[in-house]
């Protein structure tokens, strides 16, 4: 433990000293909580390191603090949960567009206007990673600072073609591989919004993020899957996690009364339970009927006329991470959102998983290649599926495998937190050149350069020639 703060106290006196006091503009314009809580560490930490905050986001902090103010544009647009069926790759899709048109009425928010038009100055920009990126990352000429973006997902699309680098399918898995089909149709919409708010006109989505200096993702390396990377990929994975707080009386009290163990249930905060539908939720509390294990379920079932079983609570919301962390709680019934993934690594528990769209069934994937987890897919949520799923995840293979995981993901030489700080600052410190440095030259190439195909072109015309030439000849020579 002491090596440990040895370590971080030697981190930030070296860091500290060589960048002054900044103005930081961050904007996280989506509507999910869950991506807000992956910024809200740095955010404070960079305050801690005596930086001036300017968020625009959704979810503004309930207390004030000094030097961090907000642009509150909650309300704006409307937090459409997710369904639990009709996912498919042409409602995500849709579902991107709408909001895009919506994302652009952040533009014109009085508030947001106003900054723009005032032409203040920042030192940097932070900005969500996220299907809004192309339409925000502008906002980084007008306030004439470097722009940094943060992905709340272990990857994202363009995140390696904005960097320089070719996303490889055959073993880069990518969360919305086939989104390239509504790309046409994508550009077209991003060009005419940056056209009107910022007079920009690029020729592909992804040079509108040609600004970015850097990318930090909520990945890392033995979490998930080793990728190549290049040098402004940074990984801060598990950057949200604090330490574990007390659980509450009542929750306590109904864990310490369990004799086999407490699994939880939860399908997080952007899927509507509304949807789940009655037959669905009466399989699902069949299933914990039969357990010997006591179950904690975050639901809000007041839509539902159901009998619990005797060995279940139900709760609206609960402290996620505080009970994951409970040595008594064995396993963790989830849509594997990327925060409840994440925390469930953290705390080396294997998992149910019920993928219901977007990066949940990419994360499933992972963490059953990874052997802690096991998957139900959510239309065959049967009563016997569920328990016999769970009763596999329960045995001891999957714990072992969880706990050699959570060894994996804590072996870093900084927590992500000290490296998100660090490598924000680097491009503070660096602002001149941070657009460059850690970027490969292929951002600058177009798709001949690249590929190598003017150098072919320039040795296989020669060569094709001289052979017909050759040919020609030897004809010729054959005729007389
Ligand atoms: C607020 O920022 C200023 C520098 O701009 C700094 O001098 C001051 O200490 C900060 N206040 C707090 C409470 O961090
Ligand atoms: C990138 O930065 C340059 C220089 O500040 C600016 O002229 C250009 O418009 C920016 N591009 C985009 C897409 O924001
Ligand atoms: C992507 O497209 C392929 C072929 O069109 C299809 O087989 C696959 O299921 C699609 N993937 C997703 C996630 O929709
Ligand atoms: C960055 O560029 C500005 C303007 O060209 C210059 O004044 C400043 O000294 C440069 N900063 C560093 C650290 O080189």
């Amino acid at each position: 433990m002491k090596s440990i703060s040895f370590a971080t106290v030697v981190f930030c006196a070296l860091t500290i000293a060589q960048t002054r006091s900044s103005e930081i503009l961050v904007i996280f314009p989506t509507t999910a909580q869950s991506h807000y809580r992956v910024v809200r560490p740095l955010i404070h930490s960079l305050l801690d390191r005596g930086h001036k905050i300017l968020a625009i986001t959704n979810f503004p902090d309930a207390a004030e603090r000094a030097n961090l103010s907000h642009i509150d544009i909650s309300g704006l647009k409307p937090h459409s949960k997710f369904k639990t069926n009709n996912n498919g790759i042409i409602n995500t899709m849709k579902r991107v567009i709408t909001n895009f048109n919506t994302y652009a009425t952040i533009l014109n928010h009085p508030t947001v206007a106003k900054l723009l038009e005032s032409r203040q100055k920042f030192d940097l920009v932070i900005a969500e990673f996220f299907t809004s990126t192309p339409i925000f990352a502008p906002i980084a000429t007008v306030v004439d600072a470097p722009i940094v973006g943060f992905c709340p997902m272990i990857t994202f699309p363009w995140i390696n073609e904005v960097m320089g680098m070719e996303t490889t399918m055959s073993y880069m898995p990518s969360l919305l591989s086939n989104s390239t089909d509504s790309m046409p149709f994508f550009q077209r919409i991003v060009r005419q919004i940056n056209k009107n708010h910022y007079g920009i006109q690029t020729e592909s989505v992804i040079k509108t993020m040609a600004n970015l200096s850097m990318i930090m993702t909520n990945n890392y390396h033995s979490m998930f899957l080793p990728f190549p990377k290049l040098p402004g990929i940074i990984e801060v994975g598990g950057i949200h996690v604090v330490d574990p707080k007390p659980v509450p009386q009542d929750l306590n009290d109904f864990i310490n009364g369990a004799e086999h163990g407490v699994i939880l249930f939860s399908l997080g905060s952007v899927v509507s339970e509304e949807s789940l539908g009655a037959d669905k939720l009466n399989n699902i509390l069949d299933a914990f009927l039969r357990l010997k294990q006591r179950v904690i379920m975050k639901f809000d079932a007041d839509k539902y006329k159901i009998q619990l079983p005797v060995n279940v609570k139900v709760v609206k919301w609960f402290p996620q991470r505080d009970l994951l962390a409970h040595p008594k709680v064995l396993l963790f019934i989830s849509h594997a959102g990327m925060m409840s993934t994440i925390e469930t690594i953290h705390c080396g528990k294997p998992m149910v998983a019920i993928p219901i769209f977007g990066d949940q069934i990419f994360n499933t994937k992972l963490l059953v290649e990874k052997q802690v987890a096991v998957a139900i897919e959510y239309k065959h949520l049967e009563s016997d599926q569920l328990f016999d799923a769970i009763n596999e995840a329960l045995t001891e293979k999957y714990a072992i495998k969880a706990k050699r995981l959570q060894q994996l993901y804590n072996d870093r030489p900084h927590s992500p937190l000290e490296t998100a700080v660090y490598w924000t600052e680097y491009v503070i410190r660096n602002k001149n050149e941070s657009k460059e440095l850690l970027k490969s030259q292929k951002v600058h190439l177009n798709f001949y350069q690249s590929n190598l195909i003017d150098i072919s072109a320039a040795f296989l015309i020669p060569l094709i020639m001289t052979i017909y030439i050759i040919q020609w000849t030897m004809k010729r020579l054959r005729k007389h």
